[in-house]
């Protein structure tokens, strides 16, 4: 596994600091995997993490089972609050299921993680014919954003691992479509110490030095006070949601 991926010593930050979707979004999300629910069929959400979206999908009336590969990640107290034991531990890439029983499954903030070729076919592999897989992903484009990239970017050498990410490919190359992609520009606000909680969730803090962490958040927080408009920092993002068919 990439060793960015690996959220569990995260959990507790990710608890704090991490934000649901906006209701559109989860709303378009939970229309189609209903549309393709059958009687005693389960929606699956690989990624599943904490249990954000399972949390805003299950309160839609959308009955999920989370994976994830991190189990302190699915144990976390809030992640028992939203999935109970609704959640398993597993790879993407073997999942721990039979062929085809899932009528459609979800993964929001996550697929960029498993994108691969082995992963998509086993996705295409537990989902059932007529089902559809959706993926959810956050793109900040804010200047503030592209400012921390860069301060990541210098205290650990470490790129954005993202620049080759093709949800809409990896899906088609795996046998699913047709594929739809819708796009929603929103903002999120943050005070300063939400800000810096988001940061330390983040899977490239690990990175960063313990003893780089006091003058990294110091300089993070610098960044802020820069963008911020009266106590709180406006991020401007992009959320894109791809929904790819299994054909029948
Ligand atoms: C950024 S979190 C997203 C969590 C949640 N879906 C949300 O929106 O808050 C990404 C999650 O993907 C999980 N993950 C990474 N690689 C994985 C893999 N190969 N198989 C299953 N889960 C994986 C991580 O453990 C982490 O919990």
């Amino acid at each position: 596994m990439n060793m960015l991926a690996d959220f569990s010593e995260l959990a507790p930050a990710y608890d704090a600091g991490r934000r649901g979707y906006p209701d559109p979004v989860v709303d378009m999300v939970a229309q189609e995997v209903r549309r393709k629910v059958r009687k005693k069929q389960l929606v699956l959400d690989l990624g599943a993490g904490t249990g954000i979206a399972f949390g805003e999908l299950k309160r839609r009336g959308v009955p999920m089972i989370g994976c994830d590969i991190s189990y302190p990640m699915v144990s976390s107290p809030l992640a028992y609050s939203r999935m109970g034991r609704r959640a398993v531990v597993g790879a993407a890439a073997s999942l721990p299921f039979a062929s085809e029983v899932f009528t459609s499954g979800v993964s929001f903030g996550a697929f960029h993680w498993f994108s691969d070729r082995g992963s998509c076919t086993e996705i295409g592999r537990v989902v059932a014919r007529g089902g559809c897989f959706c993926v959810v992903h956050k793109t900040y484009e804010d200047d503030l954003s592209h400012a921390v990239s860069s301060l990541f970017e210098r205290y650990t050498g470490a790129l954005s691992g993202k620049s080759d990410y093709n949800p809409v490919g990896a899906l088609a190359s795996c046998g699913f479509g047709p594929i739809k992609v819708a796009n929603f520009p929103c903002q999120e606000t943050y005070s300063i110490e939400e800000l810096v909680a988001y940061y330390r969730s983040v899977s490239r803090w690990r990175l960063v030095k313990s003893c780089d962490r006091e003058p990294f958040l110091y300089e993070l927080c610098e960044l802020a006070h820069r963008e911020r408009t009266g106590s709180l920092v406006v991020r401007d993002l992009d959320i894109s949601i791809v929904v790819a068919a299994k054909p029948k």
